[in-house]
């Protein structure tokens, strides 16, 4: 062997052995991934800690330059999987609601093998700081994946922020939109919870939700309280539909995604033309948590951490029929809007 070609060999061993490390490193740091959220925790072992997740991202990035070098050098079309690893502006977006079921949703559908999900709120189109820093920076927030896979984001708060719908036309008018939504009134004292929670972590005394939703003076529905009005959800809906037609949103019943996730997420996976591939066995009912949990393969499974079901304040019940009256004809036009009807009050 000529003495150049001995050491193009050297240099492909050395890239191939490097890229299967990658592979490795790469499929341990997808796992590590699945744990590092904040509101989730692995219910079996826990593999990587979370710097390697950052690191191995540099690493694919030399890998696919040394990977191209290499091609270039032999001039063959050999398959480098993980060269062909990019980052993907989403192709669906979870817009909303806030307490509906987001974070739930996002975490059911990277179940499927073909989605591939942004681990963090991004919050893009709804922050005008982000927002200037433009789409490139938002496509950078991104996961790696593969070309035929899709990508999906959640940010709850593109719901209900004027401005999001013509932001997010002006990137991808084509784009697909899920918003899981819950029953309206459950939906506001489930709000006004995690709000309370955070005060009480800060030692701080909070309003009873009561009298945050209820305008003393009226003793009418107080439509300024935010947990009002992020549940009137036909008016949110209705600005999005100045720019997006009614067919490019999916609705997703939240309440029944937590009793009964499979048939919500095959509903998903027909709106996404993703062939059915979440199965009965990637959920299970864990009677302890009282919650479906995720299992992955034989040897991963995750829960949604506890703090998703937290237990709501009681509310007065005359307070709760007031606003369950309230949302009542606003429901009914959301009903006639979206072609999906819930059995709210
Ligand atoms: C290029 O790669 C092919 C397939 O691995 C190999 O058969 C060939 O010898 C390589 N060419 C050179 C110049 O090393
Ligand atoms: C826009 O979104 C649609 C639906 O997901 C997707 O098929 C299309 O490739 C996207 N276009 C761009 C430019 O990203
Ligand atoms: C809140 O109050 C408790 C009991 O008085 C105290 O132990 C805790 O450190 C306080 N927490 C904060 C964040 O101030
Ligand atoms: C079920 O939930 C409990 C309480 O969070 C947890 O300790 C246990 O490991 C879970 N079991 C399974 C099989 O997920």
């Amino acid at each position: 062997m000529l003495p150049a070609q001995q050491a193009l060999l050297r240099q492909k061993l050395l890239v191939l052995g490097s890229l299967a490390i990658g592979s490795l490193l790469y499929l341990v740091a997808r796992v590590g991934s699945l744990d590092r959220l904040q509101p989730i925790c692995s219910v079996e072992s826990r593999l990587a800690p979370r710097p390697l997740g950052q690191i191995l991202l540099r690493t694919l990035q030399y890998k696919r330059g040394s990977a191209h070098e290499l091609h270039r050098v032999n001039g063959t079309q050999e398959q480098v999987g993980l060269q062909q690893l990019v980052q993907q502006l989403p192709h669906a977006i979870i817009i909303g609601v806030r307490k509906g079921g987001t974070r739930a949703l996002l975490e059911m559908l990277n179940l499927h093998p073909a989605v591939v999900k942004a681990s963090q709120e991004i919050h893009f189109f709804d922050n005008d700081r982000n927002y200037a820093r433009g789409v490139d920076w938002y496509r950078q927030k991104m996961p790696f994946s593969f070309p035929q896979q899709i990508t999906i984001e959640k940010s709850p708060a593109y719901f209900i922020t004027e401005e999001v719908p013509e932001r997010i036309f002006k990137m991808n008018s084509s784009i697909k939109l899920l918003v899981i939504v819950r029953e309206p009134t459950t939906r506001a004292i489930s709000d006004y919870t995690q709000v309370l929670e955070g005060k009480e972590r800060k030692n701080k005394t909070y309003h009873k939700f009561e009298k945050l939703a209820i305008d003393a003076n009226t003793c009418e529905v107080n439509t300024k309280y935010k947990a009002v009005r992020t549940s009137i959800y036909t008016k949110h809906l209705e600005r999005w539909l100045k720019y997006f037609p009614v067919e490019q949103f999916h609705i997703v019943d939240g309440d029944r995604l937590i009793v009964d996730p499979l048939p919500e997420l095959q509903l998903v996976e027909q709106f996404l033309d993703l062939p059915s591939r979440i199965s009965q066995y990637n959920l299970y009912f864990n009677a302890t948590r009282g919650f479906y949990c995720l299992r992955f393969n034989v040897v991963f499974s995750k829960c949604l951490a506890g703090s998703k079901g937290r237990i709501h304040p009681d509310v007065d019940p005359s307070v709760v029929a007031k606003l369950q009256r309230f949302f009542h004809p606003f429901n009914q036009k959301f009903y006639q809007i979206t072609g999906r009807t819930f059995s709210w009050p």
